[in-house]
């Protein structure tokens, strides 16, 4: 028997992304890796944790550990439609909103809810990994959309969302993350956001509003200018989506969505076969983190920690890019991304900093849907030590600078 005989169409075209490929490689104890994306461990509030679950199962013995419903825990959805409202400005019901065991799954959860093969879906470039792997899977085409500092091109957008339809595409989703990108860091101006919401509804087509890092700006950012496009007017077809991986902890797989209610109703039925439910345990932990007032301290926490890491970054690409590179400094989020000069390959440059120096970033070329540029990098500063960002940059420069030469 050939085991690939044995695939579905869907099956055949899933693969593992490099980033994932690259994990055993870069996360080695002696290497510098800005390649991490995760948040950093000491930012998530173990103590306080342990006292809840302790609470949790003192009350309600065996019970904390059964299966929920398959929408999410109603007082967590009511917490999260108040919660989005004060800080956000997004006005969303209980029946418009559900809980995923990670903003992932709620990403592939609508991918598998709107998409049919062929469809177009309109991403930003570069764009996350993870939402395209999940577009890719359900073997979509992706349009790739050129940026700039304020968000998406929107001419660029329109003539995009034209060559599809004349392909004969089905035009469904624009993907976009707003507020501090995964990879770019970038940060979508209010206009433009206003004027995606009233493009995507004259065209027809459903906004995926990714705010995985909104509540991660750092010092001296104005939130309102956060503002997510779901607070638009009339923003109807926006599917807003975040999670508490990034503020509060990631391992407990606790996030949510708001939608057309015919739409998230959907997303439960494919829920309902995808896991049953989200973790029982993690939903109350959640709450019970929320209803004891602990989470503004708990954001600002995480707040404090990448505003230090981040200009701890920006002093070393200062002091050892300043002339080598292009790079607009963070202002929120985990990564910096880095524009390289014309020739150097980040590809192969990784392969080199990784056995000459130890050190190790994620290379620019497969967070682009289409054509990729091969001269930038993304480099995460959450799990690097202070000391190391200098020494795993000046490493770094130097290595350019010998390719260069
Ligand atoms: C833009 C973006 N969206 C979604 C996710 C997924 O996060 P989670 O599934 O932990 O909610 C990530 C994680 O890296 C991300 O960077």
């Amino acid at each position: 028997m050939n085991p690939d005989e044995m695939l579905s169409r869907d099956a055949r075209v899933m693969r593992s992304s490099l980033i994932r490929q690259l994990t055993g490689l870069v996360n080695q104890p002696h290497v510098i890796s800005f390649a991490a994306g995760s948040p950093n461990a000491q930012t998530f509030p173990h103590e306080k944790l342990r006292q809840i679950l302790h609470d949790l199962v003192e009350r309600e013995r065996g019970h904390v550990f059964q299966y929920s419903v398959t929408r999410g825990n109603a007082e967590l959805i009511q917490a999260v439609c108040e919660r989005d409202r004060s800080l956000k400005g997004v006005e969303s019901t209980p029946a418009e909103t559900l809980l995923a065991s990670g903003s992932q799954q709620g990403l592939d959860f609508i991918a598998r809810v709107l998409l049919d093969p062929g469809d177009a879906v309109f991403v930003e470039t570069p764009s996350f990994i993870g939402a395209m792997s999940s577009f890719e899977n359900f073997r979509a085409k992706l349009f790739a959309v050129e940026c700039d500092e304020d968000g998406m091109d929107l001419g660029h957008l329109a003539r995009r969302i034209a060559e599809a339809r004349s392909q004969g595409h089905p035009c469904k989703l624009i993907y976009v993350v707003p507020n501090f990108q995964n990879p770019a860091g970038t940060v979508w101006s209010q206009a433009r956001r206003r004027a995606l919401c009233d493009l995507s509804r004259q065209a027809g087509i459903v906004v995926l509003e990714d705010d995985a890092y909104g509540e991660l700006y750092f010092d001296g950012v104005d939130p309102q200018a956060l503002a997510p496009i779901k607070s638009c007017a009339d923003s109807g077809h926006v599917i807003y989506v975040s999670t508490f991986s990034k503020i509060l902890a990631p391992g407990l797989r606790v996030a949510w969505m708001h939608g057309p209610a015919e739409i998230i109703q959907r997303i439960e039925y494919c829920k309902e076969t995808g896991d049953l439910c989200t973790p029982t345990l993690s939903q109350r932990l959640v709450l019970e983190f929320l209803e004891r007032g602990w989470m503004p301290a708990q954001a600002a926490l995480a707040r404090d920690f990448y505003t230090a890491k981040a200009r701890t970054m920006q002093t070393a690409l200062r002091e050892h890019f300043s002339g080598l590179a292009r790079w607009r400094a963070a202002r929120g989020g985990l990564f910096q991304w880095l524009d390289l000069p014309e020739g150097i390959d980040a590809l192969g440059l990784l392969h080199d900093s990784l056995e000459q120096d130890q050190v190790a970033f994620i290379p620019g070329g497969p967070f682009f849907a289409e054509a990729g540029r091969s001269n930038a990098l993304r480099l995460s500063f959450s799990n690097v030590r202070d000391e190391n960002i200098d020494i795993g940059l000046s490493r770094l420069s130097r290595r350019i600078r010998q390719a260069l030469a």
